[in-house]
């Protein structure tokens, strides 16, 4: 059996540049696809819910040609794995440079967004806006998409809101005005530290922004010959708020370089409601019912909905992939806890999966050992409740 443990890995790589929740552990997926790329022949491979691209990128590196295609709703995930598919261009020393002079330059102007001045002090926006500005006065869209990934690490570091979770909330005000204000530096110190890391450019690759479940179509059957993903475990709200993460980076960015469908500003939490699990869109098969049945019997009935609506739009999202797939599906799972119910996620994918005609090859596990949601988050009754702690790999393969 495959050792998926990596405790060692730092994320000094590629993968640590830009901050996104609840990212895979890149030599896990690469170690995975490699084992399946030496064996098999595969020249496409699919995330349908990239995130940071983590998966993407680690195929990419194994095999530069390959047809790579990802789908998330969340644009700065979008802008996020573009940039590292994408790489810089070889003129990224000069833009740097002129990026640094164009800060040093930079005009005053109008700009602000909803509750800017709650989430930043003055002089941070004042520095923020010189950054921006400059930005945008570069021409290469490329290296443009890096320097934004870097400004979205320095927005989330100096904004208003709490480091321990990812949701937004407000830090004390004795906190706030602690805070030394070193952006411009610190932003030309990441920047300096970080492009080196921007070499791929990977030639093959499509990127949708967009709900899975309606982006999905544009996919042919068995179009894929690998999908490895890591999708939602429940919906945002309860679990990861990756909207509400990225919401203030995607404030400040410019939009021209977002790929926008135009509602994912209107509010804060507006992604993650639109998000899988958010809006069900789908009703229950009775296949689906007879899988988390044993789940709901023991949840009360006001946490059911949440539960069915996850998994109504989850299945539907699983007979997708399992059609677009022709050979490996590889998902990262974790189990999460409703009502003190663990929902075991990783069994009843895989029970979806073989029902649609994938078998179960491999099962790996690995603890969790840095998590930003704490390990006992939300209450029942009071007492605090263990939040997932363990991670799963299932490898399945077509019949
Ligand atoms: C567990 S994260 C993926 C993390 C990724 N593997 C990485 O290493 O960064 C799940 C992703 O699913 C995306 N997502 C949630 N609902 C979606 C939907 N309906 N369509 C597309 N993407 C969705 C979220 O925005 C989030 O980026």
């Amino acid at each position: 059996m495959t050792d998926i443990s990596f405790s060692n890995y730092r994320k000094n790589d590629i993968h640590g540049v830009s901050l996104y929740p609840a990212t895979m552990i890149a030599p896990v997926q690469h170690i995975i696809l490699a084992n399946i790329f030496n064996e098999n022949n595969i020249s496409s491979v699919y995330d349908p819910y990239h995130g940071s691209g983590t998966a993407l990128f680690e195929a990419a590196k194994l095999d530069l040609n390959c047809n790579i295609t990802g789908c998330d709703i969340n644009p700065l995930a979008h802008l996020i794995t573009y940039s590292k598919l994408k790489g810089v261009t070889q003129k990224i020393k000069d833009d740097i440079q002129s990026l640094f002079d164009f800060i040093e330059k930079a005009p005053e102007y109008d700009f602000e967004f909803h509750n800017i001045n709650k989430w930043f002090r003055a002089d941070i926006i004042y520095s923020l806006k010189k950054i921006r500005w400059a930005i945008t006065q570069i021409s290469s869209k490329r290296n443009r998409a890096f320097f934004w990934i870097v400004f979205a690490n320095i927005i989330r570091k100096y904004s208003n809101s709490r480091s321990s979770t990812y949701k937004l909330h407000i830090k004390d005000i004795v906190d706030i005005n602690k805070l030394q204000n070193n952006v411009i530096r610190d932003f030309q110190k990441q920047v300096e530290n970080n492009y080196q890391k921007f070499t791929l450019k990977a030639p093959n690759v499509t990127l949708l922004k967009g709900d899975i479940l309606k982006m999905s179509r544009k996919l042919g059957d068995r179009s894929m010959d690998l999908t490895i993903t890591s999708p939602p475990y429940g919906d945002n709200g309860t679990t990861v708020p990756y909207g509400q993460f990225s919401s203030l980076a995607l404030f400040w960015i410019n939009p021209k370089d977002l790929n926008l469908e135009g509602w994912e500003l209107d509010n804060y939490s507006k992604i993650d409601r639109m998000s899988l699990g958010g809006q069900c869109k789908n009703a229950l098969t009775a296949f689906g019912k007879t899988l988390i049945a044993p789940y709901l019997n023991q949840i009360s009935a006001d946490k059911q909905p949440k539960v069915i609506n996850f998994f109504a739009d989850y299945f539907v999202s699983l007979d997708d992939i399992c059609r677009v797939t022709d050979k490996y599906i590889v998902m990262t799972l974790g189990n999460r806890t409703v009502d003190r119910i663990n929902i075991n996620l990783t069994e009843i994918t895989s029970q979806y999966l073989e029902f649609n005609g994938f078998i179960l090859v491999e099962t790996l596990s690995r603890d969790i050992p840095v998590k930003r949601t704490p390990r006992k988050t939300s209450k029942v009754g009071n007492e605090a409740v263990s939040s997932m702690n363990e991670e799963f790999v299932i490898i399945h393969n077509r019949q």
